[in-house]
């Protein structure tokens, strides 16, 4: 099955906004002959956080490394801002790297690091000061700016990377994973800062992960990449309701999407022994085919005495409980066959398909349910599930590219 996105999906939705680092057919074959990047056309919005992501291997950091100048481009062409800078050296780029694997000047205080780059570009010393104050505040480094790099633990010498990166207020900013070696707890303290920082600053960043969870909760926008193709540019709302194919829906969102195949006819939608009428603003209504059907573990809910009475119900046997605290996920079986390899591909990268996957013994498939922490339930109990039909998902069996019935105001393709 091939990763290519609809045709129209190379030059992305951002195409009306003011961009100021864009991709213009730019690919990248390396000297190995090996293809990483397609021709690409992306168009970064100045001001916002572009985030690149997709699975290890699909080109993320070849294509903000073409960005920075470090990649030489095969062909097309980069800019920043109205400058061609195809072929311009990095540091005529005005933009400043944050790595994963960052150097700090050793001998260095961590002021000493913050304030380097501004003293080689001879910035005046109050200016200096202000701005390594201001930064060191942000990141949380005032307490720590008299201590050398080697004395610091591993989450404050990125905050110093970063830092160091920030202080010389570039016109853009490309990061590449720069919070990958944090803990949970600050790693999620360090994205809150850096969309505050965002704010305050305003500096276009290009930021590449490959967590969707920080990739939705940082991005203004967001690239999903997959072998060296773009699948979709937009915002996380609409790749999370409006994913143009399957890989991007089952990407993207956690838990991930529910598939199985179904067959739409007369406004119905019917898979398992199940019939469900698409409510009237559906954008799978009109469609007359077999599908693969997508159902978010979200719109799902237990059925109790508050819920919409109007709502189509399940009676399912739940197999296993995941209890999250605020919420439990419920692991079921749906007497549908599973959905074919082939499509199996075409929504997860073939090497990361898990084994339980194809070759589990139940060949029915497998639905997750989100539902309420306080919903008492234990694996073995059957219950009652009601599901949320108006943002039901089907795309096509062989491409996986997403469907919509004509009727629908939005057609699928429309991310071009
Ligand atoms: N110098 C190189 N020579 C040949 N192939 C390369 C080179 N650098 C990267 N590649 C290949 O290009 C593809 C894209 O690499 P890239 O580093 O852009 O991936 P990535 O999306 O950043 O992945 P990760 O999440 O693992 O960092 C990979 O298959 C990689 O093996
Ligand atoms: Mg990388």
């Amino acid at each position: 099955m091939s990763t290519a996105p609809a045709e129209n999906q190379v030059e992305n939705q951002a195409a009306g906004l003011d961009p100021l680092v864009s991709f213009e057919g730019a690919d990248k074959v390396y000297n190995s002959g090996f293809r990483a990047l397609d021709p690409i056309g992306l168009r970064l919005p100045r001001a916002e956080i572009t985030v690149l992501v997709g699975p290890s291997g699909c080109g993320k950091s070849t294509s903000l490394r073409m960005a920075a100048g470090l990649e030489p481009v095969d062909s097309g062409r980069i800019r920043i801002g109205d400058r061609d800078v195809t072929h311009a050296d990095p540091k005529d780029r005005d933009i400043a790297m944050v790595f994963q694997n960052y150097a700090l000047y050793p001998h260095l205080t961590v002021r000493g690091n913050l304030g380097f780059g501004l003293r080689m570009r001879r910035v005046d010393k109050a200016a200096r000061k202000r701005r390594v104050a201001e930064v060191a505040d942000v990141l949380g480094l005032g307490e720590l700016l008299e201590r050398r790099p080697g004395t610091l633990s591993g989450g404050q010498r990125q905050r110093v990377a970063m830092g160091r990166a920030i202080v010389r207020e570039p016109a853009a900013f490309l990061m590449d994973e720069p919070l990958s070696n944090l803990d949970a707890k600050l790693l999620v303290s360090m994205r809150a800062q850096l969309t505050k920082l965002h704010d305050r600053l305003g500096i276009t960043t290009v930021y590449v992960t490959h967590d969707q969870v920080e990739a939705m909760t940082l991005g203004t926008r967001v690239a999903v990449l997959r072998d060296g193709v773009l699948q979709q540019c937009d915002t996380p709302q609409a790749l999370f309701h409006r994913p143009a194919n399957l890989f991007v829906a089952a990407f993207i969102g956690s838990p991930a999407m529910n598939l199985v195949e179904a067959d739409i006819a007369g406004g119905e939608v019917s898979f398992g022994g199940l019939r469900i009428a698409l409510p009237p603003g559906s954008p799978l209504r009109g469609l007359d085919r077999r599908v693969i059907l997508g159902v978010r573990p979200t719109d799902f809910e237990a059925a109790g005495p508050v819920t919409d009475p109007g709502l189509p119900r399940l009676r399912v046997k739940v197999d296993v409980v995941e209890k999250l605290g605020s919420e439990s996920h419920l692991i079921f079986p749906v007497d549908a066959p599973r959905i074919s390899a082939e499509a199996v591909r075409a929504a997860h990268d073939s090497e990361e398909i898990d084994d339980g996957v194809l070759l589990a013994d139940d060949a029915r498939s497998q639905f997750t349910a989100r539902v309420d922490g306080r919903f008492r339930v234990n694996a073995g109990d059957e219950v009652t599930l009601a599901l949320d039909a108006t943002e039901l998902h089907a795309f096509d069996c062989e491409t996986g590219v997403a469907l919509r019935g004509r009727a629908a105001a939005q057609p699928a393709a429309a991310v071009a």
